[in-house]
């Protein structure tokens, strides 16, 4: 079980996956402009599964997802919820540990939403991102409006910028904090 009070517990995962959030967050309208067929895609802090099986969609058969979390109660949530959708055989779920993803390869795409402000290493995230993206691949970063302040989430990109992750676009997506980037030279 996790004990870190920064981390969004499994147990109220609901909260992160109901209508209401379908409605406000449409995963498919939030991934499409980033996410194509064929492409490898990581997910870090997947949570229950809100994006997972919509990115499983998007990359079709040709692609796949790495869904990596804290907690296995999270993990167990996206097992339970793809279960005979088909789009099992695109998903691989991992459990990672707090400073470090255990994950290889190499991903077109890196896609970190309300994750980063639980990290408490954020340099060392996104130093293990930097590594593990393709050259011309992004990173879509969203944060929470009230968890995170505007000075909060330029610190976050600041150190991402030093991981050699540089911001390359801040989309609009209300009420959200955005940021787009992509591999820079690290300091
Ligand atoms: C607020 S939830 C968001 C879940 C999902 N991205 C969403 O938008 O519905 C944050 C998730 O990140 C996970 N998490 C926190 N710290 C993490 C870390 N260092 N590495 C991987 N996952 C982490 C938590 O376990 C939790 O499932």
């Amino acid at each position: 079980m996790n004990t870190n009070p920064h981390v969004c517990p499994a147990a109220i995962s609901g909260i992160l996956d109901n209508r209401v959030r379908r409605w406000l967050q449409d995963p498919r309208k939030v991934l499409v402009p980033y996410v194509g067929e064929g492409m490898e895609v990581l997910e870090v802090g997947c949570g229950p599964g809100f994006f997972t099986g919509e990115l499983a969609r998007l990359v079709g058969e040709k692609g796949k997802v790495v869904a990596v979390d804290l907690q296995e109660e999270m993990l167990r949530k996206v097992r339970e919820k793809i279960r005979g959708s088909g789009l099992e055989g695109r998903i691989v779920l991992h459990r990672c540990e707090e400073d470090r993803l255990g994950v290889s390869g190499s991903f077109d795409l890196v896609f970190l939403f309300y994750v980063v402000h639980e990290v408490a290493d954020k340099r060392g995230l996104f130093r293990q991102l930097q590594g593990l993206l393709k050259d011309g691949g992004v990173v879509y970063l969203a944060e929470p409006p009230f968890e995170v302040s505007g000075k909060a989430f330029e610190k976050t990109l600041r150190i991402a910028g030093e991981a050699g992750l540089v911001v390359v676009g801040k989309p609009k997506r209300f009420p959200d904090k955005v940021a787009v980037l992509k591999k820079g030279q690290k300091k």
